[in-house]
């Protein structure tokens, strides 16, 4: 995998990125581009840069079918802060998506176990997911994988820890007790069945865990670092969230960063051994 650390703003680095692929793979009705999508703070930027591209004609949604990584369990649909409505604000409503190709899970299902079945029988249907695109939890989790979660988990109910209910209590009047207690996320097999990963972390919050990623091992403890066991994963990062990097990376890093001062970006790349 490699850690691409960049001073650009991110949301556009990955838009351009994400728009590319898109691009190249010159999706149809028959053979859709399949986009697995998150949702949080850090990739508010990345989906105004879409629908700028959008706007500007250079990047169409019309053969584009996405697959959400999860909904808080709890919340109706058309909550301001569920997950349908931050991606129908975010993308959805401002694009060429066909409805029928957005895939979220229904955290309102009668049945939370059968629901999450049903969803990767829907991405197994598909052929898979293309890209899937996340964000990083403070605590290093991915999606909702908590730490903890086993590294071949799949989609399911899951309870959230203390510390993810305080960082998304932002979204909730500063107020956890309105910070719902249960999610449904896709597992973290379910991420690393995807061709291609490319996830983002911003900010000093992040950085113990880039910091743990970019340090030797594969761990449960921090849901991150099973990107590592993945072929063509890529973290990107500001420098901000680097501030704890170890020694090896770090130096690492502050050599490319002198050697090319003025590149967009800087890569680590490392092959790991469980
Ligand atoms: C939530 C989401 C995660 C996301 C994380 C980071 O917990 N379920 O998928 O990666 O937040 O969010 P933020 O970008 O707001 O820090």
């Amino acid at each position: 995998m490699r850690l691409v650390v960049t001073k650009m703003n991110l949301g556009l680095w990955a838009a351009a990125y994400v728009k590319e692929k898109i691009n190249a793979f010159r999706p149809t009705p028959e053979k859709p581009f399949v986009l697995g999508l998150p949702t949080g703070g850090t990739v508010v930027d990345l989906y105004a840069n879409l629908r700028l591209f959008y706007k500007g004609g250079v990047l169409r949604f019309k053969d584009v079918v996405t697959f959400n990584m999860d909904e808080y369990v709890g919340l109706p649909k058309d909550h301001p802060q569920s997950y349908h409505s931050y991606m129908k604000l975010n993308l959805f409503n401002e694009v060429d998506i066909r409805p029928a190709n957005c895939h979220l899970l229904n955290a309102q299902a009668p049945d939370l176990r059968q629901e999450c079945a049903r969803y990767e029988d829907a991405i197994r249907r598909v052929g898979g997911i293309t890209l899937f695109l996340g964000g990083v939890g403070n605590n290093g989790h991915i999606a909702f994988n908590e730490p903890g979660s086993a590294l071949d988990s799949r989609t399911r109910p899951v309870d959230l820890t203390p510390s993810t209910i305080q960082a998304n209590a932002r979204f909730f009047l500063n107020d956890e007790s309105r910070v719902p207690k249960q999610a449904l996320t896709v597992g973290i097999g379910t991420i690393l069945d995807a061709q291609e990963l490319l996830f983002l972390a911003s900010g000093t919050a992040k950085s113990a865990a880039v910091a743990r990623l970019a340090s030797p091992g594969i761990t449960p403890a921090c849901p991150l670092t099973a990107l590592k066991r993945h072929p063509h994963a890529t973290l990107l990062v500001d420098p901000a969230a680097c501030v704890q990097l170890g020694t090896t990376a770090r130096e690492k890093l502050d050599a490319l960063m002198r050697a090319e001062p003025h590149a967009e970006h800087w890569t680590l790349e490392w092959t790991e051994k469980e």
